[in-house]
């Protein structure tokens, strides 16, 4: 029989937090294709999720590039009819040094781990989610840019910039059935994060799991709320 569950496409599903959604995903019964970007991410993303075998489908792409984006979304529609919802769980931090001390370089390696791809990941689906007249659209960005982004000044204008971009696609497609939203977190507590922090106090980190529930909430719901931003503040 012809699987007509939910397409959704992750982006950044190698990452703590993308697996997490795309786990959460294919068990309320989703298909998931699973965007990585490096070649290492594959074979352990195939064993990790194998057990939902094939409503799980691995995509490779690096989303800084927009030729590479185009293909793998038309991967997804060859594969599958229509795109229910992405989420964009890519990203990347170079920080802790004030704006002076940021090399030049820095700029560009946070605008294609933050911006760059949210920016080209949006045009590619964005016509799919026209077609079908439904969408929807959850980027990660995060709280530094919505407190004053101190020694992450690049980090923050590259997340700033998914905010913006965010508020205006969600007013522009009001009409045509697509909703985006952008998630402001704080420190999640991540594994990463543990490992590269172990001495902070993680009382006031955001859970991964609260993450995943507020997606799954809009992925079948809270149209109304298309163009917010949730901040995740943990209990600071
Ligand atoms: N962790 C935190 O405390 C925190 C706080 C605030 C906001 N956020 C945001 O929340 C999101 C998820 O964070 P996380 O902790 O899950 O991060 P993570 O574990 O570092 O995962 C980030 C993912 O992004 C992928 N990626 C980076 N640049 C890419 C590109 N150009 N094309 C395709 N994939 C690319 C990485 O792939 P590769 O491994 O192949 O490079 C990786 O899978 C990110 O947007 C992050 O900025 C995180």
């Amino acid at each position: 029989m012809r699987d007509t569950s939910k397409v959704a496409a992750v982006a950044g599903a190698s990452g703590s937090v993308g697996s997490a959604i795309s786990r959460g995903l294919l068990e309320h019964g989703w298909r998931v294709a699973l965007l990585y970007r490096r070649d290492h991410h594959k074979a352990d993303l195939q064993e990790r999720f194998a057990a939902y075998g094939d409503r799980a489908l691995w995509v490779q792409v690096d989303a800084s590039r927009s030729d590479r984006v185009y293909q793998a979304i038309e991967t997804i529609r060859s594969h599958w009819d229509g795109l229910h919802l992405l989420v964009n769980a890519i990203g990347g931090w170079i920080g802790g040094k004030r704006l002076h001390e940021h090399a030049p370089e820095d700029l560009d390696a946070m605008l294609n781990m933050d911006l760059r791809p949210a920016f080209h990941l949006m045009q590619a689906v964005i016509p799919v989610m026209l077609h079908q007249r439904s969408g929807k659209i959850i980027h990660f960005a995060s709280l530094a840019p919505l407190h004053d982004g101190a020694m992450s000044a690049v980090y923050a204008a590259s997340k700033a910039g998914v905010i913006a971009m965010t508020r205006a696609a969600a007013k522009e497609y009001r009409r045509d059935g697509i909703q985006v939203y952008a998630f402001a977190p704080g420190i999640i507590d991540t594994e990463k994060n543990r490992q590269s922090m172990p001495d902070e106090d993680r009382s006031h980190w955001v859970p991964v799991q609260e993450l995943v529930e507020t997606v799954l909430f809009l992925a079948e719901g809270g149209d109304a709320l298309s163009g917010t931003v949730f901040e995740f503040r943990g209990r600071e």
